[in-house]
Parts: structure tokens; C-alpha cells; sequence
């Protein structure tokens, strides 16, 4: 069963001259995780939100589990939890209180919200901060009672856009391993993030967005294949000749000190045999979901004239 089917989603802010989203459509598989990736602009939160019933589309149908999203809007927000980009807790309220009381309100019992509220807060580290008011806390601990919040709760599609933005490295891991686990429940959960190491230990299924248009979809391992070449080596760009980098593979210019070459483990040799000679920098290393985004989106500037 598809939790989500989007067909020709269009949006078109109020006041915008041009389409934050066109024509997308997609599918999301029941109990997987679903990432959309794409640059600062590119449509994410827009479609996450009309996806959540947060925002209206301009055109094109939506079903949530079969459930029309504008007829059955209602229904439809029994089954999901959203953690938004710019959510804030509020500052008066402690975690404790977030956390219990959102899953009160959403109908759960006392002994069992207890339980899941305390669950949460100890995994996420808040338990010793439980009852200190938001306003008091830190930037990513105020992040992380968003995130518990969503969570803590029993609905069976979860949207996370940026969950783990401004978390440190071991609060990130700590959400991720949640995020395994809700799956493992049967959730199914769409997750918006620009960390490409995040998307690619957690996603089941990408679509990359640019400009509000589906660039690309498929599975992780799909999507890994764009790039044709198995291995990529970086070298100083200082000293070597972009054309001759070129007769080995494909090159792309990142803007840093170094290019990047992908190329066939074949020629690992030859060229640090190069590299050696001419004293440069270069690195040998697996071609990555970062590589074929860059390789996708990231050649051209994202200047954006819908205002
Ligand atoms: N409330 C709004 N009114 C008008 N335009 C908007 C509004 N919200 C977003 N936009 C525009 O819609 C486009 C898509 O924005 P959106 O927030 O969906 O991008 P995003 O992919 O989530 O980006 P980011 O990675 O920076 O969060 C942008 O061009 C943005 O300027
Ligand atoms: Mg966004």
C-alpha cells in the first residue's frame, strides 16, 4: 500500500511570480523511509506542508492511505505527526509537559503517555532537563522536543523536514536510531535534510528536487548509479590539467582546492603515479549520495525569481 500519492502537485505562493512546486508526483511506500533532497529553495518544505495538510496545493491530487487530503483533511491528521523546518517549542512549557500533553491530546491515556514521555525524553538525553521551561534550554535541545514530540507518538506517517538540523553529532545518532525504530513499528516517515551522510543511512527511497521539479527518484542504490564510475579520486587542481583529468572520467569543479574525478579503480594507479610525481594532493574514496547530488544540482547558481 502507498501512504502517500501525489499526482501533478502544483503551488504557487500568494504574491509568487513563480511555481515553488510543478507537477510533482510520486509515490511513497507504507513503512519506509521516503527523504526528499534538494538545494535551499527547491520546493522541500512546500511540498512536505501540503503533504501535512498545513498548506493548500495550487493544483493536482493528493491521497494520504487512500484518503483524499482535502476532502478527508480530518481524518488524515489522526494518522500523521509533522516536525517543521521553523517549529519552536513553546517557552513556557517544560519537555515534560510538550511531550504529555501532545500525546494527551491526541487521545492517548495517562499511564501510556507517562510511559512513552518518559521513553523519549531519556532517549533523546532531555530527562534530566524534563522539567526546566523550554525558554531555559538549549537551541538543540529546543529542536529535539519537536522532534520527541512527533516521535512519541503512535502515527503511522511521520514528517521530519531538517529533524536533526543544529544537533550535534551524538544527538543526531540518537534521532536517527529512533527513526530506525519507528520503521521497524511499521511507520513510514518522510524526512527532509541537507546532511548527506543522513540520507544515506537512513533513506529507503530518494527523490531529488531542483526548482520545484523532480530531478530524479528511485531507490538509494538508483540513485547511487548516476554517477557510472565506481570510484572517485580527489586532486589538487593546482598542477593538473583538466583535460587530461578528462580523458579519465567525468570532472566536476566543486569550487575547492581540488577536483573531483570519477573514474574506474583501474586508473587509481596511473594517475597517483601522476600525483606522486607532481607533489599533489590526492585522495582515493567511494562515490557517495553528496557526489551525485553536486553531479545533479549543484552545477549551476540557484538564483530564485519567485519574488
Ligand atoms: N510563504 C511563502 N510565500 C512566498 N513564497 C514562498 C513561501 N514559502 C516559500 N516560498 C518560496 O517557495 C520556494 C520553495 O521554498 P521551500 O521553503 O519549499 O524550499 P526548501 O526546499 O524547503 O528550502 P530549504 O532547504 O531552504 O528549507 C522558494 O522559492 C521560496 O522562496
Ligand atoms: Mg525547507
Amino acid at each position: 500500500m502507498n501512504a502517500v500519492e501525489a499526482v501533478e502537485v502544483t503551488k504557487k505562493y500568494k504574491r509568487s511570480l513563480s511555481f515553488a512546486i510543478s507537477n510533482i508526483s510520486l509515490n511513497i511506500k507504507s513503512g519506509r523511509i521516503f527523504t526528499l533532497l534538494g538545494r535551499n529553495g527547491a520546493g522541500k518544505t512546500t511540498f512536505v506542508r501540503i503533504c501535512a495538510t498545513q498548506l493548500l496545493p495550487t493544483s493536482g491530487t493528493i491521497t494520504i492511505f487512500n484518503h483524499d487530503l482535502i476532502r478527508d483533511t480530518e481524518k488524515i491528521r489522526n494518522y500523521i505527526s509533522i516536525v517543521p523546518q521553523e517549529g519552536r517549542p513553546l517557552r513556557a512549557l517544560t519537555p515534560w509537559d510538550h511531550v504529555y500533553y501532545w500525546l494527551r491530546i491526541r487521545g492517548m491515556d495517562k499511564v501510556e503517555a507517562a510511559k512513552r514521555t518518559k521513553k523519549i525524553l531519556l532517549d533523546f538525553e532531555l530527562y534530566d532537563v524534563r522539567n526546566k521551561l523550554a525558554m531555559y534550554l538549549s537551541g538543540g535541545m529546543k529542536q529535539k522536543i519537536l522532534v520527541a514530540m512527533a516521535m512519541a507518538t503512535d502515527s503511522k506517517l511521520l514528517f521530519l523536514d531538517e529533524p536533526t538540523i543544529g544537533l550535534d553529532p551524538v544527538s543526531r545518532r540518537q534521532i536517527w536510531k529512533a527513526i530506525k525504530e519507528k520503521k521497524e513499528s511499521g511507520t513510514t516517515i518522510m524526512l527532509t535534510t541537507h546532511y548527506m551522510d543522513e540520507a544515506e543511512i537512513l533513506s529507503d527511497d530518494i527523490v531529488i528536487i531542483d526548482k520545484g521539479i523532480v530531478v530524479e527518484q528511485g531507490t538509494l542504490s538508483d540513485i547511487r548509479k548516476n554517477i557510472k564510475e565506481n570510484i572517485k579520486i580527489e586532486i589538487s587542481k593546482s598542477g593538473m590539467d583538466v583535460e587530461t583529468l578528462k580523458s579519465y572520467g567525468s570532472v566536476v569543479d566543486t569550487g575547492a582546492d581540488t577536483l573531483r574525478l570519477f573514474t574506474f579503480e583501474s586508473n587509481i594507479q596511473e594517475l597517483s603515479g601522476i600525483a606522486i610525481k607532481r607533489n599533489l594532493f590526492f585522495k582515493v574514496s567511494p562515490i557517495t549520495l553528496d557526489d551525485v547530488f553536486v553531479s545533479l544540482v549543484g552545477t549551476e547558481p540557484n538564483n530564485s525569481d519567485s519574488d
